[in-house]
């Protein structure tokens, strides 16, 4: 697929670097230096490439968000028009401050974003993974039980680029449902943010889920 990259930090640095490897044609966007945009596509290899927003939204047919909250304005409005794109969401609403939700409950950031881009097709995924823990679980592809990764959207399409893009970085898709449950995995991924930063098994963590009886 073609993978455009809004947002080239923590998250979307590491998951354009992994689906640049998996062999998907990523452009790495948005971030304060070009440089280091340009560095990312380098050492991802393959055909990455750096660009801005625009060139990212323009040259791909999935887009993965992965800014801060306060920064989803002005990354949409770089992109431009999101018309029939394909947006994956690992941003989480949180505060300035880094410490809670300023979206929940009766709503979730995926949602919003759904309101500020209507005519993208919305999937919520990777947010509730620690950056730390993707290139261990993308090395480890293949070997063992993959952890698990909930994902939610109400589009078919979105949701079947998005099991592709999570296979890929080495994890079992889980599907959660419609994206108002983007409510509820929206908190469990502060939950696993505070076992994992907080806790002291360390940023290792990811999980895997066994249903017991019916
Ligand atoms: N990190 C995690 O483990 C994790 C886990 C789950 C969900 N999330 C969510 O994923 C989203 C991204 O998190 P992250 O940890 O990847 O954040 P991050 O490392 O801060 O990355 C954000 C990106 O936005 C860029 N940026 C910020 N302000 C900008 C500006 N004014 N102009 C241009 N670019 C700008 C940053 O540029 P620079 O590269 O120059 O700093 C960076 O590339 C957040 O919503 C977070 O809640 C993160």
């Amino acid at each position: 697929m073609r993978v455009g990259i809004l947002g080239s930090g923590l998250m979307g640095a590491k998951l354009g670097t992994i689906f640049a490897r998996a062999g998907h044609d990523v452009t790495f966007s948005y971030a304060r230096s070009r440089e280091k945009l340009k560095k990312l596509a380098k050492d991802a290899g393959g055909t990455a490439r750096a660009g801005t927003p625009g060139e990212a939204a323009e040259a791909s047919d999935v887009l993965l968000l992965a800014v801060h909250w306060s920064r989803f304005a002005d990354v949409l409005k770089q992109a431009g028009s999101l018309a029939g794109k394909i947006m994956v969401t690992c941003s989480l609403p949180m505060n300035d401050a880094d410490t809670a939700l300023v979206v929940g409950n009766t709503s979730s950031g995926a949602e919003e974003l759904v309101k500020r881009a209507p005519k993208a097709r919305v999937v919520s995924a990777f947010n509730t993974v620690p950056s730390e823990v993707l290139f261990d679980v993308f090395e480890s592809k293949g070997k063992g039980t993959p952890p698990n990764l909930v994902y939610c959207g109400d589009d078919a399409r979105a949701k079947k680029a998005a099991v592709e893009l999570i296979r890929d970085a080495g994890f079992e898709p889980v599907d959660a449902g419609p994206l108002r449950i983007a409510r509820y995995t929206e908190p469990f991924a502060l939950l696993v943010g505070q076992l994992a930063y907080e806790g002291k098994a360390g940023p290792e963590l990811a999980y895997r889920f066994v249903r017991f009886g019916t």
